[in-house]
């Protein structure tokens, strides 16, 4: 597994605010966007490409674009979903398929309640979006899902991890291609099983409490 933790003050800045318990959801959720753009921008630092032969106004030249299979971007819902526009705004043509998840907060299980995914993702390259990883547990059953459908290549924009759960992804893939691009590696989980420092929960902050 590679990991990539960005480095950027823009980034801190804006998890900074996200982090705040004062800021209010419209605003936490410009913010996803605007990180996960920025986030994307690593993260498709591999993406694939093919040459194409165009014409400018004056001269013929050789450029790339994505090559086919598009990019397939799966955001784990219900918060995952507050991060899909920051990525589709640098990746307009990927596909986009769907994972609703929900981790039970005694047991700190996860449980799949959707899925809407291409029954055959071999070859595909995917990029899953969870704003969250805490023990691990609802982005390794993701990635499994994932490789059980024949990807070979799978990359997670995360906002958030915690040690414990970075180890769990790298435990659960040992040998797979998954890199894991994250905002910012926190210090660890607390006894509820939360990143801290943390933004608390990131559904309940996009989509208020439900
Ligand atoms: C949150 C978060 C991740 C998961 C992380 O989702 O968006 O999916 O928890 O925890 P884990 O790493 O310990 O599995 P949640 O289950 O709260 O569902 P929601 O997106 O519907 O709020
Ligand atoms: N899920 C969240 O939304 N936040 C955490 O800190 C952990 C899991």
């Amino acid at each position: 597994m590679r990991l990539h933790v960005a480095e950027h003050p823009l980034i801190t800045h804006k998890l900074t605010v996200l982090r705040d318990k004062n800021t209010p959801s419209s605003v936490f959720r410009s913010l996803a966007t605007e990180l996960v753009t920025l986030l994307t921008y690593e993260a498709t630092r591999d993406v694939r490409v093919e040459t194409v032969s165009i014409e400018t106004p004056v001269t013929t030249t050789e450029g790339v674009t994505l090559s086919h299979p598009k990019p397939l971007v799966v955001p784990i819902l219900r918060a995952g979903l507050g991060m899909l526009d920051g990525m589709v705004a640098l990746l307009p043509s990927a596909e986009v398929g769907f994972l609703g998840m929900v981790r039970n907060e005694e047991t700190l299980q996860p449980s799949t309640y959707a899925e809407r995914l291409p029954n055959d993702l071999t070859g595909r390259q995917c990029f899953v979006l969870d704003p969250m990883l805490a023990t691990g547990g609802s982005l390794v059953a993701a990635i499994n899902f994932l490789f059980q459908r024949g990807a070979t290549d799978v990359t997670a924009i995360c906002l958030l991890g915690a040690p414990e759960g970075v180890a769990a992804v790298e435990a659960a893939t040992e040998g797979k291609n998954v890199t894991l691009v994250l905002g910012a590696l926190d210090e660890r989980l607390n006894e509820h099983g939360y990143i801290v420092p943390g933004l608390g929960d990131a559904g309940d902050r996009l989509y208020g409490t439900v």
